[in-house]
């Protein structure tokens, strides 16, 4: 992996690819809250600037219309709040981790 990112920074300074793709390597690496979501398979239904399937809302925007505390429980009880389609609850995460996904993509927007 460390090998992998030097040459791809070795590629971006001669120009070849573009710096911000090792960016968005570097965000989601260290990122947990976007760890956690694409160890979860979110993007599996879901969008977030772009990136991700399509079956399911685009969330890249979802904090301009739900506080975190509601995505929260979306994500505990999605059938609850929701009844346009299927998503499975993620209630069996920690608390911690709830927070952290709900937290990150209130703060999208
Ligand atoms: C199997 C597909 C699928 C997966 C996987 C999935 N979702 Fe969803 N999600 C949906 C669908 C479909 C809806 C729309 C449900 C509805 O409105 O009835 C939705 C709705 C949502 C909403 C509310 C969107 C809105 O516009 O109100 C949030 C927030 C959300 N999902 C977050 C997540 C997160 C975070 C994950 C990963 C932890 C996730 N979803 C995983 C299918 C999925």
């Amino acid at each position: 992996m460390k090998f992998l990112k030097s040459a791809l920074l070795l590629l971006s300074f001669c120009g070849i690819i573009p710096a911000a793709t090792i960016a968005a390597e570097d965000i989601s690496q260290n990122d947990p809250a976007l760890h956690l979501i694409h160890a979860l398979g979110c993007k599996g239904c879901h969008s977030i600037h772009g990136e991700g399937g399509s079956l399911a809302p685009d969330l890249t925007q979802i904090g301009s219309r739900l506080t975190a505390g509601q995505i929260q429980i979306h994500l505990i009880a999605p059938a609850e709040t929701r009844t346009r389609g299927f998503m499975p609850s993620y209630s069996s995460l920690s608390k911690d981790e709830l927070q952290l996904i709900s937290n990150y993509l209130y703060n999208l927007r």
